[in-house]
């Protein structure tokens, strides 16, 4: 590929334009549970293009969309068999067109993830690969290995290649009738690629260019730290996940040096387009490594889990806030900051719950116990949401949490869909419970997600939090957003942050211009600073103090 041009000196673009996902707030939609336009159960395109108003007058700034892309399935999409088509049952390229129009219309970016770990094992490559000879090319864009016995390599080949283990349950490696393995880090029907392959990297660049020409702003890397992985021969122990990854680069699976050339590459790419477009890896590294993605020499941005991991804990928050922005300007890019996604359980519920539950363990606890203190929690969500929004850099949302959405823990097992449940043989529930289909509408069958039953049932408490239900309503989580959301653009200026206090349970923090955030982590009232107030997450009127686990932001405070 020719030299890119850099976007610094032939753009058109302004830097405003170049640099709009510096400060963005970006609304994660996943497809199949936002809106459904066919009456399907799945939501669909044509569902989300419908409600793009939905989310302009939210206020945010981009849309984020899990994989639409044909697919069997088998883990909610992030198993793809066409990496440049739309899920038949999800609409056609046409709708995608439409979404891209309606979202640019209102002033929208779009976001689409890319998958390049693996394929779904209906990919017309794994399919030749199945069909070929052991040894063949076709086996080659994956990584199939002999077995070896219980003695070690060449024997008797019934024991996988290596102790590598998968993300849902299980070995990574998967027999096939012939007798060779072929190695799958999440689900067996989720086959890893083998990124040394030419035609693999060749592959995504033109997928990345599919998008573009489409129009889309910009990517989200799936688990974009596993592509480079050590195949040498014998392949090398790792018989845990990649918790703990080492400073240096050496796990042979996990964040290795090699896997930014392949970033590089895509680099180049994204700045062949005038703004360059845009990517976020979703990179699990050592923290100190989380910054290589975000190089401007390769992705621009890196998501960071750090706070959504954190308890509702000042000085839990505090480390992490600090720890995430001294991060980002190593490399001059903005930090990202999550508390909700499509994989972990929904903020509201993980702070009703005991600082101490294994959220996984709680899910599978019969009746889900401890009961969850879902004011508390809604309580701390709103508050760790607006310190979350005051903070420079990128806020990814997830679909339903501008409603206090809470964890649906109770999901009857025989309807579960994340293939956790089945890897794990019934030992973990899985992510379900935060793909409860959206409710729009106090009532209708699905609360307006369509006009029948969704893909998962919703539970009664959805229809008092639907958006008609918080549309206009004095306190509700959806207005909350809206106020913030609102206030947010106009007070956002340069990315600079000053800690004005970050001991004891209360931190304060100001950002340009006078804007002032204070948040109460603990039970007790705290002394309110002076100050206009603009916003309160607090759902009654604040008066004289500020109250506890209630996040305020003022302006234009008096001297003291
Ligand atoms: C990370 C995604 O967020 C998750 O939903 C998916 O199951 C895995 N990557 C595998 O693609």
């Amino acid at each position: 590929m020719s030299a890119p041009t850099p976007a610094t000196t032939t753009s058109a673009a302004t830097a405003a334009d170049r640099d709009w996902w510096r400060q963005a707030v970006v609304y994660q939609v996943y497809p199949r549970s936002f809106a459904d336009s066919d009456g399907s159960g799945l939501g669909d395109l044509p569902g989300l293009t419908a409600r793009v108003d939905h989310l302009a007058d939210l206020g945010v700034d981009a849309l984020w969309l899990s994989p639409f892309y044909p697919s069997p399935m088998a883990d909610g999409g992030y198993d793809v068999s066409d990496y440049r088509d739309v899920h038949p049952q999800l609409g056609t390229l046409t709708d995608f067109d439409a979404l891209v129009a309606a979202a640019h219309g209102r002033g929208l970016k779009v976001i689409v993830d890319i998958v390049p770990n693996h394929t779904s094992d209906e990919h017309p490559w794994f399919v030749e690969a199945l069909a070929s000879p052991p040894g063949s090319p076709a086996r080659d864009r994956y990584i199939f290995r002999d077995g070896i016995g219980t003695d070690g390599p060449g024997h008797d080949g019934t024991h996988p290649p290596s102790d590598w283990v998968a993300h849902f349950g299980g070995p990574a490696w998967t027999q096939v009738p012939d007798g060779q393995w072929y190695c799958h880090l999440f689900a067996p029907q989720q086959p890893d690629l083998d990124w040394r392959h030419p035609e693999v990297r060749a592959d995504f660049l033109t997928t990345l260019r599919f998008w573009a020409d489409r129009g889309v702003d910009g990517y989200r890397v799936d688990v974009a730290h596993a592509l480079a992985k050590d195949l040498s021969e014998p392949l090398r122990s790792k018989p845990d996940l990649e918790d703990d990854l080492p400073v240096d680069g050496s796990d042979p699976l996990y964040d290795r040096d090699d896997v930014h050339q392949i970033y590089r590459e895509w680099r180049e790419v994204f700045n062949t387009y005038d703004p360059p477009r845009t990517a976020v890896a979703e990179a699990v590294s050592h923290p100190a490594r989380r910054a290589l993605y975000a190089r401007p020499s390769e992705l621009g941005q890196a998501f960071n889990f750090d706070l959504l991991k954190a308890d509702f804990d000042a000085a839990q928050f505090a480390e992490v806030i600090t720890f995430c922005l001294r991060e980002a300007a190593k490399t001059g890019s903005s930090s990202t900051w999550v508390l909700s996604n499509h994989d972990v359980v929904r903020h509201p519920t993980r702070y009703g719950l005991p600082a101490d539950v294994d959220t996984r363990a709680w899910l599978m606890s019969e009746g889900a116990d401890p009961v969850a203190d879902e004011a508390r929690g809604l309580r701390r969500a709103r508050a760790a949401t607006a310190l979350m929004l005051a903070l420079p850099g990128s806020s990814y949302l997830y679909q339903g949490e501008e409603l206090g959405l809470p964890e649906v823990a109770d999901l009857p097992t025989e309807l579960l869909q994340d293939p956790t449940w089945e890897n794990s043989g019934h030992t973990e529930k899985g992510r379900d419970g935060c793909r409860v289909p959206l409710p729009w509408t106090a009532e209708g069958p699905s609360l307006g997600f369509g006009s029948g039953p969704g893909w998962l049932p919703q539970p009664a408490g959805f229809a008092a939090l639907s958006a008609q239900a918080q549309t206009g309503a004095a306190g509700s989580t959806l207005e909350l957003y809206r106020s913030a959301l609102r206030l947010r653009r106009q007070l956002q200026g340069e990315e600079t942050f000053t800690w004005v206090s970050s001991d004891g349970p209360v931190l304060h923090f100001e950002r340009p211009g006078g804007w002032h955030c204070v948040t109460n982590f603990g039970s007790d009232p705290a002394p309110l600073p002076e100050g206009q107030l603009v916003l309160s997450s607090a759902v009654g009127p604040v008066v004289d103090q500020l109250p506890g686990e209630t996040t305020v932001w003022f302006t234009r405070p008096r001297p003291a």
